[in-house]
């Protein structure tokens, strides 16, 4: 499989890059800057670097890893580069405030809204893996991961389940991202309170 990482520079996207080649994928990093890309890619051993734009040619997954408010604005910007390519959201919208981390209030997730500024299929997952966890190894447990077009899921699953160390798990349709996005306030609100990197162990399935 060969996956570009767009926003692949950041803490998350270069965690996931380096998860992705250790386990033998081939990787694009992205970047609004290619030579900020050719350097982090160099960095993890990605295959190469560039400009977000030409970093999802010919891929076969696209994984949108900029910072949660330039998920929505980079796919647009990139729909037409993108085109009918699979794309894993992994955006969350927070709202941080000194009493604790709110998820949106917008009714959609940011998986769907995403959904709608492209031609081809969104699936959405990883929600609930931190970024420093992810930087020194799989990430301890389960991943979830969501979507609609079962191409597009079944190649996220696959991503998915390179970088944890329990299972890759389809949680559903892409509706399913709102739960998965405010699960990530959830997440972080117990990392504020318990001073950790908190994941998720789904117990009951066969
Ligand atoms: N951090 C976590 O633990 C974690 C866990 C699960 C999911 N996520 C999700 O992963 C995504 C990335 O999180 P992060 O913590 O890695 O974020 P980040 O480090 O703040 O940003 C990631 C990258 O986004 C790009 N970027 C920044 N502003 C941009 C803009 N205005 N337009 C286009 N690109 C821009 C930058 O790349 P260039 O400057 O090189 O273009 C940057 O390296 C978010 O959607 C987050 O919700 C994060």
């Amino acid at each position: 499989m060969r996956v570009a990482v767009v926003g692949g520079t950041g803490d998350f996207g270069l965690a996931l890059a380096r998860r992705l080649v250790e386990a033998g994928v081939e990787v694009v990093i992205g970047s609004r800057d290619a030579e900020r890309a050719r350097a982090k890619a160099a960095e993890v051993g990605a295959a190469s670097g560039a400009a977000n734009e030409d970093a999802v040619a010919g891929v076969d997954l696209v994984v949108l890893a900029t910072k949660a408010d330039a998920a929505l604005p980079t796919a647009e910007s990139l729909a037409a580069a993108i085109g009918r390519t699979p794309v894993l959201s992994v955006a969350s919208e927070l709202r941080f405030t000194k009493e604790g981390v709110y998820p949106t209030d917008d009714a959609r997730s940011i998986a769907e809204r995403t959904q709608a500024l492209l031609s081809g299929p969104v699936a959405a997952g990883l929600h609930s893996l931190a970024a420093a966890s992810l930087a020194k190894g799989p990430a301890e447990g389960d991943a979830l991961v969501c979507g609609d077009d079962a191409e597009a899921k079944r190649l996220a699953l696959e991503l998915a389940a390179h970088v944890v160390t329990g299972r890759a798990l389809d949680a559903g349709p892409l509706a399913s991202a709102r739960a998965l996005e405010g699960m990530t306030a959830v997440i972080v609100n117990l990392n504020r309170r318990y001073k950790g990197h908190a994941g998720v162990r789904v117990t009951g399935l066969p």
